[in-house]
């Protein structure tokens, strides 16, 4: 089957969110957008144009003010919280700038995490055990144990990209992953990235950062809310 018959792992039809406020501020504009499985693709935009908006949006931590979201061909706007929650734990992995790792537990109870809301079934020992796996793919099979303090800001995103992981979520939505880091770890975590591509994750990375976008594949441009552009490599503009 072609890629473009397959139904797309998420997309968005005609979203709008506005912030309420006087006046309010649209800060989705109509916006539609298919994401396929194997896509690597950079969300680019200047600072305010709704970049953190719209993942929220696609990784339904918010719901559009109006229009919808399909998760895996299923529109999820009318779900209520607790299945969406459920959708979510087991459609979509998330990375943020800042990490947001337990800094009291180790990296692979950090990770192990990431199965508790998705593999309901699975012991804390199997969790484990699948945690040490996606440690290992990132390349921290030797930092298992290692609290969050003990590990440089790479290490830490690391791990924050195996909690991501473990679950194998059909999408992995990452915002400004490399905003913390100096510019070599950065660089290393693009490569992990694009490695991660290869085995086969789908990846929307939200960047302000050129060099990133450039290393990256498909190209959305936001601005006021709106794509502006949607650049695939290869196409014909
Ligand atoms: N919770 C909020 N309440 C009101 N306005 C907001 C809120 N979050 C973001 N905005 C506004 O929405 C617009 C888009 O913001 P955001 O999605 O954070 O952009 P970006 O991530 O590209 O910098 C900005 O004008 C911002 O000020
Ligand atoms: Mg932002």
């Amino acid at each position: 089957m072609s890629a473009a018959l397959e139904c797309p792992v998420l997309e968005l039809r005609q979203a709008s969110k506005e912030y309420p406020g006087s006046p309010p501020v649209v800060a989705l504009d109509q916006v539609d957008l298919a994401i396929h499985s194997g896509e690597l693709l950079a969300i680019v935009g200047p600072s305010g144009s709704g970049k953190s908006t719209l993942l929220h949006v696609m990784g339904t931590l918010d719901r559009p003010s109006r229009g919808s979201v399909l998760l895996e061909g299923r529109d999820v706007t009318d779900c209520n919280d607790a299945d969406l929650s459920r959708l979510r734990a087991r459609t979509i992995g998330f990375v943020f700038q800042q990490f947001f790792l337990l800094e009291g537990s180790t990296a692979l109870d950090n990770v192990a995490t990431g199965l508790l809301y998705r593999e309901r079934d699975m012991t804390p020992a199997e969790r484990r055990e699948h945690a040490a796996a996606a440690l290992e793919q990132v390349g921290l099979g030797h930092r298992l144990f290692h609290r969050p303090g003990e590990l440089s800001g790479g290490e830490r995103q690391r791990v924050a990209i195996a909690r991501a992981l473990v679950g194998k979520p059909a999408l992995v939505l990452a915002d400004e992953p490399t905003g913390n880091l100096d510019s070599v770890s950065g660089g290393r975590i693009l490569d992990l990235l694009l490695e991660l591509h290869g085995a086969g994750v789908t990846i929307a990375v939200i960047t302000h950062d050129r060099e990133v976008a450039d290393r990256l594949g498909r190209r959305i441009m936001l601005r006021d809310g709106r794509i502006e552009d949607d650049l695939v490599p290869g196409r014909a503009a």
